[in-house]
């Protein structure tokens, strides 16, 4: 086993924050990790709207149905898709740009969790009105928002709670059902 594996099975999602703030170098590592992501024909679609102002973190939790989180994390690092990358309205869209922003994305939360920071997505649910809080350019969209800080003291009821499938329902050999 190596530390990395430990660092990808261990992660789990996490909505309760501590007050501890995020220093700016292990902030820029974590940028860094994502910025790193592969993406489809290297067209690098994303990009990031780090979000500290606790007013706007209020403002972008209300674009989303289950974000209660947001507002109390340190840092929300919001992954936007650009339309010039032909990815945002283009034929693969529905494949290209979401799977390059969730790469990106577990990158930043796995680098995150290795320094013992914890994270969790949120889905914006009001596409459009996360776009205008965050004052994007036509085209642009948000692709998701990860919370990110130190995790609190006391822990957060959900976390652990959501079980994996059974690796026998999960992996099929050659041929569906085999
Ligand atoms: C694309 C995506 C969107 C998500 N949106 C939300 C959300 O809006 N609110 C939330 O609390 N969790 C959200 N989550 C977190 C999931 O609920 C979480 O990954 C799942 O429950 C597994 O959690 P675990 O790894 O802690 O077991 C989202 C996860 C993904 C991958």
């Amino acid at each position: 086993m190596s530390e990395t594996y430990d660092t990808i099975v261990s992660k789990r999602d996490t909505r309760r924050f501590s007050d501890r703030p995020i220093p700016p170098d292990t902030l820029a590592r974590l940028v860094q990790a994502a910025r790193m992501a592969g993406s489809a024909k290297a067209a690098q679609p994303v990009r990031l709207v780090l979000v500290s102002d606790q007013a706007q973190k209020e403002r972008l939790a209300a674009c989303g149905n289950f974000t209660p989180h947001i507002p109390t994390c340190q840092v929300a690092v919001v992954f936007v898709l650009v339309p010039e990358a032909g990815v945002v309205g283009a034929p693969f869209a529905i494949f290209r740009g979401p799977f390059d922003a969730g790469r990106a994305a577990q990158n930043l939360m796995l680098a995150a969790w290795a320094e013992g920071i914890a994270s969790c997505p949120a889905s914006m649910h009001h596409a459009e009105q996360a776009a205008e809080v965050l004052g994007l350019p036509e085209g642009h969209v948000v692709a998701n928002v990860i919370a990110l800080g130190y995790p609190a003291d006391d822990p957060d009821p959900v976390l652990g709670t959501r079980p994996r499938l059974p690796a026998t329902d999960y992996v099929h050999r050659n041929r569906w059902g085999e």
